[in-house]
């Protein structure tokens, strides 16, 4: 048996070898002609100027339809996704690059029916390295007042002496326990933080002191010194964290968010800063993205902005790839695939 994946994203050569070497089962079908060039690592959209001609078009889609399933969501458009299931009943499976990938499907607007037939997977996992780096930076820039180092450095200012938090004495609270939330959690722990989880099931994971229901978040909020947030963006998520949220929080505490940007009422925490209930806000996911060039965000003392990059790094696209061929293994092998998009809140 074999199973036909085309690849309907940008993806290297070097990349699409690794994955019938770890499948050689996998028929992997690529043009690279018909596929936008990558402006970065793991540019899965591609250059969104470059274009194909009709004829191209014709080659590309003709591909999709052929396919058992797709390596990526084509061109990243949820309508090319429906599409592509509407017009090729063989279609079995498609792996959507973005960890975040149930909002592609969820907006590509399939029926019931569509949603049974075809499974979804994400990247979900691949990026709690690169992003546990940057939530653990967030809480150390907040415990040691990177605002402050920098105001009084500009100023040349060598002010009286100051303590600084030490993080190994620090609450954390980490908001989901998944790829992300669980590599947060570990490299917190070793700096001897408390940690705090939240899970809505019964998990034991690995330096977590205490997993909370998300129901109990206020009344956790008030033993914590600093909050990440690693959750998908969904309709049950959305401004999880808002102004009653952050007036219980101790009062200047760090907040993180390596999630999704909705997760967080922005006014709420824009307020919360203001009045230094937040001391700190790491963020590298907004509620609107880019960030608007008026968003007061950009120009906070107190905040922090990275342009939703601190997930990328150089193993991304390799290890996408393993994660392709190790589910490419499980569907032939009749195995339940890893990473499945929840269809019902769809992340
Ligand atoms: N900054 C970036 O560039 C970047 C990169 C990758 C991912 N992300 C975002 O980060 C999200 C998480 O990634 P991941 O790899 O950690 O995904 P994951 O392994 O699917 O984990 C997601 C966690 O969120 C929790 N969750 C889901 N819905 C919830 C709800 N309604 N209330 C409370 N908790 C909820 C789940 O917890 P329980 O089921 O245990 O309750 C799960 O553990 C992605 O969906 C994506 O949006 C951002």
């Amino acid at each position: 048996m074999s199973l036909r994946v085309v690849v309907a994203a940008p993806v290297s050569e070097v990349d699409c070898a690794r994955v019938r070497a770890l499948e050689p089962r996998v028929d992997l079908v690529v043009d690279h002609a018909l596929l936008p060039p990558m402006r970065w690592p793991a540019d899965f959209g591609g250059d969104p100027s470059w274009r194909r001609t009709p004829e191209q078009q014709r080659a590309y889609e003709a591909a999709i339809d052929s396919a058992d399933a797709l390596y990526g969501i084509p061109d990243a458009d949820p309508s090319a996704l429906a599409r592509a299931v509407r017009a090729n009943p063989r279609l079995r499976w498609v792996h959507t690059m973005a960890a975040g990938g149930g909002a592609q499907v969820k907006a590509a607007g399939l029926t019931a029916d569509e949603l049974d037939r075809v499974a979804f997977t994400t990247s979900a996992g691949v990026h709690g390295g690169p992003l546990a780096e940057f939530a653990v930076f967030g809480v150390f820039a907040g415990a040691k007042d990177l605002p402050r180092l920098n105001r009084q450095q500009r100023a040349r200012e060598w002010s009286g002496r100051w303590t600084m938090r030490q993080v190994s004495e620090l609450t954390v609270l980490v908001l989901g326990l998944g790829g992300i939330g669980r590599v947060v959690a570990e490299k917190l722990h070793a700096l001897g933080a408390k940690v705090i989880g939240t899970s809505r099931r019964e998990v034991d994971v690995a330096g977590v002191a205490e997993v909370v229901h998300p129901d109990r978040l206020r009344e956790v909020a008030s033993l914590v010194d600093a909050v990440v947030a690693t959750l998908p963006g969904t309709s049950a998520t959305e401004h999880l964290l808002d102004s009653w949220f952050f007036a219980a929080l101790r009062p200047g505490a760090t907040v993180v968010n390596v999630g999704r940007g909705s997760v967080i009422d922005e006014t709420a925490l824009i307020d919360a800063l203001g009045s230094g209930q937040v001391g700190f806000a790491a963020l590298d996911v907004f509620e609107t993205e880019p960030l608007p060039a008026d968003s007061p965000l950009w120009t906070h003392e107190n905040v922090l902005v990275s342009p939703h990059t601190a997930a990328l790094s150089a193993a991304e696209e390799r290890r996408i790839a393993e994660l392709v061929a190790a589910n490419a293994t499980r569907l032939l092998d009749g195995v339940d695939l890893l990473n499945r998009v929840d269809t019902v809140e769809f992340y």
